[in-house]
């Protein structure tokens, strides 16, 4: 008998990736989806969620920008409902830690009557190789609106173990895991240890949160981004987040990946060579 398929939302994001080849190789059959793909899923038009949705057993849920924005909590309940319509069975939800907004999101899926799994993140360690502060070290300097708040990076490579646990083991149904790095650390911490593993410096400099929304304007950043950055380093990176959880150990029995084998990992993949970006662009 052919199974249904797990459907995963964020097929080209940094975590939907990873989960997405872990169970291509465990032999599951997936539906990844995002607004490039056929059929198309948007979270901005909600008449692209039914047909996506329908035929499919379980899913992992990313919520683009951020589970933080307003419209993210009427947009899950949305999707929440017409998934018990169409029979889906279970939900992996991706969440952030210290944010409103995801919390009531995560409230709206456990009161959903669906069978669900919570994999609330720290800051993903790939933010620093996947995203919008990759162009910064390639350049030589990151500049944040952060001084000394700690935080304990997590390996998106965690994320997916923990998400494909929650997806393939029944015995983890209805759990919340509080997934972090092992280890606390500063983001000027975090760059002098990449410097270090590079051979080379990338200075790490603060700015004042109003300067850097200002720069993120000029650039013709959207107001949402504009929004949700602000509201991330003002707000949910106060230090409310800087104690390590053991979400990882919970579901998988092993520890957290420290952020020092990222690192390692990063720089034998050539994303931090400046030289191999410009000829692999
Ligand atoms: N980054 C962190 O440190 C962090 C920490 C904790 C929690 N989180 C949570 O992680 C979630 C993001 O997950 P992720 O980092 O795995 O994904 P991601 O890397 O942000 O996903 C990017 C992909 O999402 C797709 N996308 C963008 N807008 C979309 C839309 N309107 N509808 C459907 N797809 C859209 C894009 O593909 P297309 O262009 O093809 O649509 C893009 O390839 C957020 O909800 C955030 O709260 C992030």
């Amino acid at each position: 008998m052919k199974h249904s398929p797990i459907l995963i939302i964020g097929k080209n994001g940094k975590t939907g990736s990873r989960v997405n080849t872990r169970l291509q190789t465990l032999g599951y059959d997936t539906r990844q989806v995002s607004r490039s793909t056929t059929p198309s899923f948007d979270w901005e038009k909600p008449q692209t969620w039914r047909s996506v949705i329908d035929g499919c057993a379980s899913a992992y849920v990313t919520y683009q920008p951020d589970l933080a924005v307003p419209h993210a909590e009427p947009a899950i309940r949305e999707f929440v409902r017409i998934a018990r319509e169409v029979g889906l069975k279970h939900i992996v939800l991706l969440s952030g830690r210290g944010e409103a907004g995801a919390q009531r999101v995560e409230e709206v899926l456990k009161s959903s009557g669906i069978s669900w799994n919570i994999v609330r993140a720290s800051w993903f360690c790939q933010n620093f190789s996947e995203s919008f502060m990759l162009e910064d070290i390639l350049a030589g300097e990151l500049v944040l609106p952060a001084e000394g708040t700690l935080e304990p990076f997590i390996d998106a490579d965690d994320i997916a173990d923990v998400a494909v646990a929650a997806l393939t083991d029944p015995s983890h149904r209805n759990k919340l895991f509080e997934v972090t790095g092992p280890r606390a650390l500063t983001f000027a911490q975090c760059m002098r240890e990449i410097s270090e593993a590079l051979g080379r410096p990338v200075k790490y400099s603060t700015v004042p949160i109003d300067v850097y929304i200002d720069t993120l304007r000029e650039q013709g950043v959207p107001e949402t981004m504009q929004w949700l950055l602000r509201e991330l380093f003002t707000v949910v990176f106060d230090g409310r987040n800087s104690q390590v959880m053991f979400g990882v150990e919970e579901a998988l029995g092993r520890p957290a990946t420290d952020f020092k084998a990222y690192v390692q990992k990063s720089i034998e993949s050539g994303v931090w060579d400046a030289e191999m970006q410009r000829k692999s662009a």
